[in-house]
């Protein structure tokens, strides 16, 4: 934790995001660690006062439960500042304005803007050590994110770069580090010799909740799958790192994710669009009538891509990612499928099924399907569940990103390479999907989704 006297300065601070996520993640944050020493600042062109500001602030510590000296302190210290960060001029006033040993300026911007605000940097030039905190996404495209990497890169150096992924701060996500790589059961298993599948599925109840401005451009695969699922794959599958520092592990998970690929875009990935329908009370109007969305952009809700790791360890092994808004079901897990033993001893009865180990993301926890003889007739497999909590801390996954970008550890940030890897592995379905040929598949909200697409997890 630094003592240092830290800025976050935040460009987009009228904005949904501030509120929704940021606002509350520095809230439960500063909750956990009221030590730290934390200024804010808002910033943006809409001019929302001092007071609205300072209220949204205070609003969001409240609701975070306690009101320690921390959170007093940032509310009583918070000011806006209106203006127009893309403006070369403004933006220097802005960043004269602030007095601090380390600023964060924290991009709660759309892509396009954040990227002016970056060429308007590269143009004044950041204070000495700024750590510059970018939302996802990173970039539109393959060529775009390298772009936009270049251009943060003239900026500050890349470990002063942290582009945020929550879900590296989900405790299901940190613990596979442990869980691979610090005990010895598992271990010796993790390879395509035992495992036969891997399956990381983010399916949501929630819809479009107003953001079809962002949604409807992005759609299932680019908001999850080339983001956080993607850092997800990235973590099941990596090479043991010699340590767990920022370089080793963002090394490691560079090289897992270079070996990364979907073999045929047209047969390995496939899309659907939630109808009408209802999830518990809630009815869901249908996604191509909604205010925002233009149904001839055929933006997808749903999405499944087979991923395939070619190195000695995965070759064959399919990953397959999915996630889509709108389900019935929820199911946020990643379930590693193992092989069937090569061999049972004759006479057993019941199924001899493949054992699994199933991780599941919020609430965060993990259970071993394993064979056994079950509590029942002693010569009779069953399944029986272990099941372990993981993480149970007072973070948030936002809370737990941000607390590494205030330290300044990179951990739980995307390196540029991993940010461009990323791309490169679904632009060939984007592609596909983009033709336009590739079919669109049809599910009701509150269903598990298009008839014949249920994995067997
Ligand atoms: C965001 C996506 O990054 O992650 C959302 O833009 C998605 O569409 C969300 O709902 C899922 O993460 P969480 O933490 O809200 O479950």
């Amino acid at each position: 934790m630094s003592a240092d006297r830290t800025t976050l300065l935040i460009l987009g601070a009228s904005g949904d995001l501030t509120s929704r996520l940021l606002l509350p993640g520095i809230a439960t944050l500063l909750r956990a660690q009221p030590r730290r020493s934390l200024e804010i600042v808002g910033a943006d062109l809409r001019d929302l006062g001092d007071d609205e500001w300072r209220a949204r602030v205070a609003t969001a510590m409240d609701a975070a439960g306690e009101r320690g000296a921390t959170a007093q302190h940032v509310v009583d210290t918070t000011r806006y500042v209106a203006g127009d960060a893309t403006d070369p001029a403004s933006l220097r006033a802005l960043l004269e304005s602030v007095e601090c040993d380390r600023l964060v300026l924290y991009f709660a911007l759309p892509p396009a803007v954040s990227r002016m605000v970056c060429e308007a940097l590269a143009e004044v030039g950041a204070p000495e050590g700024t750590i510059l905190a970018i939302e996802k996404p990173f970039g539109s495209s393959l060529e775009d994110a390298r772009e936009l990497n270049a251009l943060v890169q003239r900026i500050v150096p890349e470990d002063q770069i942290f582009r945020i992924d929550h879900f590296l701060g989900l405790y299901t996500v940190l613990n596979l580090l442990g869980m691979r790589f610090a005990n010895r059961i598992l271990a010796p298993l993790w390879d395509r010799d035992s495992i036969e599948k891997v399956e990381i599925l983010y399916d949501e109840s929630v819809a479009l909740e107003g953001r079809a401005g962002y949604y409807d451009k992005a759609g299932a695969l680019r908001d999850m799958i080339q983001s956080h699922l993607l850092q997800v794959l990235a973590l099941v599958a990596i090479e043991p790192p010699a340590s767990i520092d920022a370089r080793d592990l963002r090394d490691a998970i560079g090289q897992v994710l270079r070996a990364a690929r979907v073999d045929d875009p047209v047969k390995d990935a496939r899309r659907a669009r939630y109808t009408a329908g209802a999830i518990g009370e809630r009815e869901v109007p249908d996604y191509a009538g909604e205010e925002g969305v233009d149904p001839a952009r055929r933006t997808e809700t749903l999405a499944e891509v087979t991923v395939h790791v070619d190195n000695q360890r995965w070759a064959g092994v399919p990953f397959v990612l999915r996630s889509g808004k709108a389900l019935g079901p929820i199911r946020k897990q990643a379930i590693v499928h193992f092989r069937e033993p090569s061999f049972v001893p004759r006479g057993f009865g019941g199924r001899n099924s493949a054992d699994r180990l199933v991780l599941d993301f919020r609430p965060d926890s993990f259970a071993i399907h394993l064979t056994t003889n079950g509590k029942g007739d002693p010569f009779t497999l069953e399944q029986s569940v272990l099941r372990g909590e993981l993480g149970g801390g007072q973070l948030e996954p936002y809370g737990e990103v941000l607390a590494s970008i205030l330290d300044g550890d990179p951990r739980l940030a995307v390196r540029a390479d991993a940010a461009e890897e990323c791309w490169r592995i679904v632009e060939p379905v984007l592609e596909a999907w983009a033709a336009k040929d590739a079919p669109l598949a049809e599910y009701r909200a509150g269903s598990s989704g298009p008839r014949g697409w249920r994995t067997n997890g």
